[in-house]
């Protein structure tokens, strides 16, 4: 065993070379250890900090506005609290911080606060709201702006298929909230805009949110909007709630959304007003919600990652849309009109898929469903010249390897030889989609799960996904 003093100096070269901001103080307020990463979101230098009460150094504070004096004086932590400030050097900054007690043999020994930088991530957000209210204001049906999809763009002919359109439809008819589940790209977003354009709010908007890409509380002002000095930057600002009032919002991923905002959101939805953060009005709304997830709402429930009471509340219609692999009777049908659409987008005359090719698409397990097959096709439809028969040779290699090798029964990677692969670069894409679609059907397609084993994030695993 290394001594103490080794041990201490390794432990402070991590912390020095995480990303987040570490900031550990005694019981008495003293600094004891302030990374680089800290130093830069303050704008201090670390000398400056360490070994220094934290109200000499940040007379700004008192006891109470200081979250570690807090969390110091009640024991109790402070999570993911969303905090915007100038910093020393007159920057705005957004951080996420955490902060808890350190605790040691029943005892107080200090507190440690970690701070993540969301600056661009919030002015990100700042800016979609902003453009989405200039959309929403400019052209209230946003008809021209953005892609509508209606029932005539869904197809299949598969009963689960048809099953989960004519509930789409029956949804279409009513008020009613809604369920969908469904895998990555099996057409969620498609069934939501369906719906509501086929509703008596047509003429209304239609806004989508994605409840895992941001932090619980920068949700929380997207949707139901913020009022001036509600915290430190925060200007008088609807949020989608407000902007899509008489209309549909689309609530992606709802089971990413944590517990605390979904329980306000079951609130929002039973009593039909809202409050912005830090405001005194309540605000009635009309909105309706479908809601999505890409595992089984009820195993979700069961986790522990959706509230019992919001499914119930969500789930009045219900919409299950089975995934590609599962309704195989669609992949040559969809080929087909996706082979027209290209046709028509990209000026081409192609007929179909060479016979040689059925066989790999009907085997295949398609992880990344209908939105994949539609690449993979767009991908063959830009390679092709003068011919009218899409053949292997349009494909990617990978693609008919990992096919070939599904069909047998066995990983890609098994099957693959280096002669065959243009460069590095497309052998190590294909063993990655490999590797990705095996973590995602081990975990049976949850990518919380699948991004777990990957050792990468959930929003990098997505995105992998979608760019499949
Ligand atoms: N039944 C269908 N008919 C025609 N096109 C479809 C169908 N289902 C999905 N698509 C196409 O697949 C792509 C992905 O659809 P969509 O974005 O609705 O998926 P999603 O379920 O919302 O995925 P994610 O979970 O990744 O957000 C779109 O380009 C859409 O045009
Ligand atoms: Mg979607």
């Amino acid at each position: 065993m290394k001594s103490k003093k080794h041990l201490m100096a390794l432990l402070q070269i991590i912390l020095q070379s995480v990303e987040e901001g570490i900031h550990v103080v005694d019981e008495n307020g003293s600094t004891v250890f302030y990374n680089k990463a800290m130093a830069d979101l303050e704008g201090m230098q670390v000398e400056d900090v360490l070994g220094k009460g934290l109200l000499e150094v940040f007379p700004s504070l008192n006891e109470d506005t200081s979250t570690h004096l807090r969390v110091l004086k009640t024991g109790r932590p402070i999570v993911d609290e969303s905090q915007s400030y100038l910093n020393n050097i007159g920057k705005e900054i957004t951080t996420v911080n955490t902060t808890i007690p350190l605790i040691y043999l029943n005892e107080k020994i200090g507190a440690v606060e970690i701070a993540k930088n969301i600056t661009k991530i919030k002015h990100l957000s700042e800016e979609i709201l902003r453009l989405q209210q200039q959309l929403t204001a400019s052209s209230p049906n946003q008809k021209n702006i953005i892609k509508r999809y209606t029932f005539q763009d869904l197809h299949g002919k598969s009963p689960e298929f048809l099953m989960a359109v004519k509930m789409a439809k029956r949804a279409a008819a009513s008020n009613s909230s809604v369920l969908i589940y469904g895998e990555t790209g099996t057409g969620k977003e498609l069934f939501a805009q369906s719906i509501h354009y086929q509703s008596n709010r047509s003429d209304k908007p239609f806004i989508a949110q994605n409840c895992a890409a941001l932090p619980e509380s920068l949700l929380e002002g997207i949707l139901f909007g913020t009022t001036k000095g509600s915290f430190t930057g925060a200007i008088d600002r609807p949020g989608i709630f407000e902007q899509a009032n008489g209309g549909t919002i689309l609530l992606d991923e709802i089971n990413s959304m944590g517990l605390l905002l979904q329980s306000k959101l079951l609130r929002v939805l039973q009593e039909g007003y809202i409050r912005r953060i830090g405001g005194l009005k309540d605000v009635p709304i009309d909105v309706r919600i479908i809601a999505t997830t890409n595992e089984d709402p009820l195993e979700a429930v069961n986790r522990g990652s959706l509230r019992k009471d919001l499914y119930y509340r969500l789930n009045v219609v219900n919409i299950n849309i089975p995934s590609l692999k599962e309704r195989r009777d669609d992949i040559l049908l969809l080929s087909e009109r996706f082979i027209n659409t290209f046709n028509q987008q990209l000026n081409k005359e192609v007929w179909m898929l060479a016979a040689s090719i059925h066989k790999h698409f009907l085997a295949y397990s398609w992880p990344g469903n209908v939105r994949e097959l539609r690449n993979v096709i767009e991908g063959a439809m830009n390679l092709i010249q003068e011919e009218h028969i899409l053949k292997e040779e349009h494909f990617p290699p990978h693609i008919i390897k990992a096919m070939a090798a599904e069909e047998k029964g066995f990983g890609a990677i098994g099957q693959m030889d280096l002669s065959e692969y243009g460069s590095l670069k497309e052998l190590l894409e294909a063993i990655e989609a490999d590797l990705i679609k095996s973590a995602m059907k081990k975990h049976s397609n949850n990518i919380t799960h699948a991004a777990k084993e990957l050792k990468i994030s959930r929003q990098a695993l997505q995105h992998k996904l979608k760019n499949q």
